[in-house]
């Protein structure tokens, strides 16, 4: 800046909030790759993994990519490792027979672009280009490491070995939670088109017009789902659908991931620990097909997004939706288990500060829920900036999981914030609640 300008408090402060954002996630990516030795870092941990250290570079290259050369117009830092770390060239599976760079080389190239980035954020000036209004390409790059750091989250999930990863236990449940809540019928807000940092696939706003419904207080937890093993669900076809049946006995489910029988009970391995299932916590490691089943066992199904969406942000006072189920202010540790802050979902009723108006707690955090919609843009969408970054998912082949878990950032979750995959995936922090149509006298009454 010369002396001859303004100086310009709002764009200072949209400034030192991108590089607080920005270090804050860095620290996050270095204790996830800190956590390990080379060897680990370098390793597969699962087909459906990266290793560690390519989700390091690629996270390093994107923001070389988006920031240093799209935004900052400079000289590429590394030019040749493009095609390496770009994810829709190369498949995870094939990843670690790829030439990557050695994690010393890979941890230097994201300080080299990290430098970069910050020499150019302080002399940036935040003028309408789209890409540069509001800092929007600072926090896509903010969302993406923490979308990366999740994902990496999930690969230690994955590895075998002795536990590396250290944290205190999510809160006890503080309240009772009702179990289901009556959404009344008509309509609301979905999506977002003033949330600055939101992506394209959450926008624009539009009204959505829903009937009557009843959803879960909560999501389904291990107990719930327990009964439901315990009474055959994943061995009576009346409970699946064609393809979740035929995933079900090619895959050979009978538990969620991560779970074994431990004498009449069930014990379950989070991140290199062993302990007994506890019945109080939302159930976590189910694929799609296994919800769509429990959820038809239970005389249940799936929510559509539209009505997951209502139940998080639709403010029955006012009729507007907010930017979460508490408000628009954004998440605290009083609010939700979010950001690794626990290594697995807290009991329910444990955070009587995150529920919604109508009374449904536990939307944002915990675990990703799968909802029975598939993967579509919302009417009126544009791809920004760029097609790959949502419209190429568009169609059949996925599901929109809602709410993050608690291995999801802030940064990378909203009451709008939309993820996907395939109804076969559960190496994700992926679980669900269950809804139904309200009946007459319910939507009436
Ligand atoms: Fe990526």
């Amino acid at each position: 800046m010369t002396t001859t300008e303004q100086p310009d408090t709002q764009a200072e402060v949209l400034r030192s909030r991108i590089a607080a954002e920005l270090e804050r996630t860095r620290a996050r990516t270095a204790l996830l790759t800190e956590a390990v030795d080379d060897d680990d870092l370098t390793r597969q941990h699962s087909p459906l993994m990266s290793p560690l250290v390519w989700d390091l570079a690629h996270v390093g290259n994107q923001e070389e990519l988006w920031l240093v050369r799209d935004v900052g117009g400079r000289e590429p830092v590394r030019h040749d490792i493009d095609d390496l770390y770009d994810a829709f060239k190369q498949p995870r599976k094939d990843r670690p027979s790829l030439p990557l760079l050695p994690p010393a080389e890979a941890r230097a190239y994201v300080s080299t672009v990290r430098d970069k980035v910050f020499d150019l954020l302080d002399g940036i000036r935040f003028t309408d280009r789209p890409l540069v209004a509001e800092g929007f390409a600072f926090g896509m790059i903010v969302q993406h490491e923490q979308q990366h750091d999740e994902t990496m989250l999930a690969t230690h999930q994955l590895r075998a070995g002795p536990a590396v990863l250290d944290a205190p236990p999510p809160p006890e449940p503080r309240v009772r939670v009702a179990d289901e809540v009556l959404v009344p019928a008509g309509p609301f807000t979905m999506g977002t088109s003033t949330d600055p940092w939101a992506l394209d696939n959450e926008r624009p706003a539009h009204t959505v017009a829903l009937p009557a419904y009843v959803i879960d207080a909560a999501p389904v937890t291990n107990g719930r789902y327990r009964e439901f093993i315990a009474a055959g669900g994943y061995d009576d076809p009346r409970w699946w659908s064609g393809p979740g049946w035929r995933h079900r006995t090619e895959a050979g489910l009978s538990a969620p991931i991560h779970w074994r029988r431990d004498g009449d009970g069930w014990a379950y391995r989070r991140f290199g620990r062993w302990s007994p299932v506890r019945d109080d916590e939302p159930v976590v490691h189910v694929c799609w097909y296994e919800a769509e089943a429990f959820a038809a066992w239970a005389g249940r199904r799936l929510p559509t997004e539209a009505e997951w969406e209502k139940a998080a942000r639709w403010d029955p006072g006012t009729g507007r939706s907010r930017r979460y189920p508490w408000g628009d202010d954004d998440p605290t540790g009083e609010h939700a288990n979010l950001g690794q802050r626990h290594l697995w979902p807290a009991p329910v009723g444990a955070y009587p500060a995150g529920a919604s108006p109508l009374g449904v707690h536990q939307l944002i955090g915990e675990v990703w829920e799968w909802t029975s919609s598939t993967f579509r843009g919302h009417p009126g969408f544009t791809a920004f900036p760029y097609r790959e970054y949502s419209e190429v998912f568009f169609g059949d082949d996925y599901r929109v999981l809602r709410g993050g878990s608690f291995g999801t950032d802030r940064a990378a979750c909203r009451g709008t914030f939309r993820n996907w995959d395939y109804p076969i995936r559960r190496q994700i922090f992926s679980g669900f609640r269950c809804a139904r149509d309200a009946r007459p006298e319910e939507a009436h009454g």
